[in-house]
């Protein structure tokens, strides 16, 4: 299985895979990382590991003609499953409607509570007690698509934006291998809204 991880900054989503499939934990090969911004570590990271690393500039562009290039890279390198991780732009229908069903995303929050920017800070803005990561098949509306996996986090009295946002992070890192392992290995089918793990 061929995959193409979709960020914009840090990356430690995707450091997270491609550790899991260095220990064999994920059927699949990092075909290639693009990034919206030129300035993304994760593109260290990626040439680090001998992973193509492409910055694509969307200056000029609209949405669709920058999601034109997207596919057309992710197409001519095989790309079966796109995985966005900390991938900070919507995308076009014309995306979606390319990868149907194979494109994923990771949410810091339930949803579909707190979807959007800066969901931990929902979530303590709002006061709930629990909050958590969604890993999520992507439709063409925001953070609405199929949900593959949840992980509930405890909210603890004194937690800030950054303590939560941390103690999430180290449960993205899991959820997302979980699912994308689930994935290579054929083992997801979307009926609906559902998503059934076989
Ligand atoms: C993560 O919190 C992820 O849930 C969200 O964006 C952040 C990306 O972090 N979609 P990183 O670039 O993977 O470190």
């Amino acid at each position: 299985m061929k995959i193409g991880v979709l960020i914009s900054g840090r990356g430690s989503n995707l450091a997270a895979i491609i550790s899991a499939i260095q220990r064999d934990k994920i059927p699949a090969k990092i075909s290639c990382v693009i990034s919206n911004k030129a300035s993304a570590k994760g593109l260290e990271i990626a040439s680090n590991h001998k992973i193509p690393a492409i910055f694509i500039d969307p200056k000029g562009l609209s949405r669709e003609e920058y999601d034109r290039l997207l596919v057309t890279e992710l197409k001519d390198r095989g790309v079966e499953l796109v995985c966005l991780a900390g991938f900070m732009r919507i995308i076009s229908h014309y995306f979606v409607r390319s990868f149907p069903d194979r494109i994923m995303n990771i949410h810091p929050a339930l949803l579909p509570s707190f979807t959007g920017l800066a969901a931990q800070k929902q979530a303590l803005d709002y006061g709930v007690k629990v909050s958590g990561c969604t890993v999520h098949f992507v439709d063409e509306g925001c953070d609405t698509g199929p949900i593959i996996l949840q992980k509930a986090v405890p909210i603890l009295e004194d937690d800030t934006e950054e303590s939560l946002s941390k103690r999430i992070l180290t449960e993205e890192y899991k959820l997302y291998s979980e699912a994308i392992s689930l994935f290579c290995q054929g083992r997801l089918k979307v009926e609906g809204r559902r998503v059934r793990i076989t």
